[in-house]
């Protein structure tokens, strides 16, 4: 059983995300890798509600054991949400089970009609995952995407709020 909490500026949760964001282990071969500083991150996670950008944590009893984020898109009228995992806790369903809060999340609370997902074509793993949240392949922006020098394809991936099951 696993839920999803926003992120505050405790030394916990601004420790953890930092940790994920900096560990090549945790982004995995798709996400880039960056160490915001403490403050940069502090800064972000008291302005999530005014800039809609919002951090969360995937939480297992006390433990965290992943991050989400939901983005309001400056350009278009949605979401774009992203959800990571760390590795001993991957393959154990947690995965889905997250996206599903989140999905919920955004929809319900952030009032969001339509999501958005960008994942790398060869990222087997979530597109498994979005395409068990009934997310539609929307199309794909050939070379969009660089991780750590190798480029690859980027597979959109929209859900509709009517499309939520
Ligand atoms: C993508 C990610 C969140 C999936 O989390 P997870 O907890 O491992 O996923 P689940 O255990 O819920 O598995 C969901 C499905 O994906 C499948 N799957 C998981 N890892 C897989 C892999 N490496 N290759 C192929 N399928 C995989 C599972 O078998 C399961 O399929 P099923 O529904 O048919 O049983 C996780 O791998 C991760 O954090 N990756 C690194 C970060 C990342 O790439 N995030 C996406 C950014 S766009």
């Amino acid at each position: 059983m696993i839920s999803l909490k926003q992120a505050t500026n405790s030394k916990k949760d601004i420790d953890f995300l930092q940790r994920c964001f900096g560990s090549p282990d945790i982004m995995g071969c798709f996400q880039r890798t960056r160490v915001p500083g403490h403050e940069t991150l502090r800064k972000r996670i008291v302005s999530q509600a005014e800039n809609r950008k919002y951090l969360f944590l995937i939480v297992r009893g006390v433990r965290y054991i992943g991050f989400g984020y939901a983005d309001r898109s400056r350009a278009f009228d949605h979401y774009e949400i992203g959800i990571t995992i760390i590795p001993g806790m991957r393959r154990r369903g947690y995965g889905l089970q997250a996206h599903r809060l989140l999905l919920d999340y955004v929809i319900i609370r952030l009032k969001a009609r339509r999501l958005v997902a960008y994942v790398s074509t060869g990222n087997k793993a979530e597109r498994k995952v979005l395409a068990s949240c009934s997310f539609v392949h929307e199309g794909t922006m050939r070379q969009a995407g660089v991780t750590r020098g190798v480029i690859h394809d980027i597979a959109i991936y929209g859900i509709l709020k009517s499309e939520k099951r």
